[in-house]
């Protein structure tokens, strides 16, 4: 339906606000994919510009995933059928994925975005609350004990489907099946991130240190 497309359409544009590009221009005047790691995520804002910036670009962008992915409500259940259904539970991850293709190619930022692990996250709390909490628990064990945010990233992903099959026993296999999705895009947009692990030269992140890079 109209309502179906527009939704599709308004969750990409949702993804596309480029928060951390924004942030950094509006109040700091700087372009944040010219430094550090380059990326336009929380990350990174918090390497270049702190730990304010940075949480406030992450809640921004979690909320970024967590409303598009609410939008199905807006197609009216009555397209879908109810909330645990298979197609509803679809569309909303379809809706969550559309908003992080929005945040890796924004529209509004030359489309260099992020590596989409805020958004991803907004989706899974609004999928599945229960599996999202086992993933910070996850990202935030590996970040304590690591420091590499990306490694946390990369750990929190795989979480989701192992969490929703074993611990959670989900009953929708989509939901499965897009959680393998989120663990190879991660590895995708963590390609770069994957080499300097391997190399050692990944740059930690202290979160309760002064921020060194
Ligand atoms: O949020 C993305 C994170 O996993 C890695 O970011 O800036 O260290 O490449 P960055």
């Amino acid at each position: 339906s109209i309502y179906s497309i527009s939704a599709l359409i308004a969750a990409y544009l949702l993804g596309s606000i480029p928060t951390a590009v924004w942030l950094g221009q509006a109040f700091y005047g700087v372009d944040v994919r010219e430094y550090g790691s380059g990326n336009a995520g929380a990350t990174n804002t918090f390497r270049v510009l702190g730990k304010k910036a940075g949480i406030a670009v992450m809640l921004i962008d979690i909320f970024k995933g967590y409303t598009a992915t609410k939008l199905a409500y807006f197609i009216g259940l009555s397209v879908t059928g109810p909330q645990n259904s298979t197609q509803f539970v679809n569309y909303e991850l379809a809706l969550g994925v559309i908003a992080v293709m929005g945040h890796l190619f924004p529209i509004f930022a030359g489309f260099r975005g992020g590596k989409g692990v805020a958004t991803l996250f907004g989706m899974i709390l609004a999928v599945n609350p229960s599996a999202a909490m086992l993933c910070v628990l996850v990202f935030v064990t590996i970040l304590l004990s690591t420091k590499y945010v990306s490694l946390s990233s990369i750990c929190a992903g795989f979480t989701f489907p192992i969490a929703t099959v074993f611990v959670l026993q989900s009953s929708i296999k989509s939901e499965v099946l897009y959680g393998i999705c989120v663990c190879l895009l991660i590895l995708v947009t963590h390609q770069k991130n994957l080499e300097r692990l391997l190399k050692g030269k990944e740059s930690k992140v202290y979160l309760f240190k002064k921020n060194k890079t």
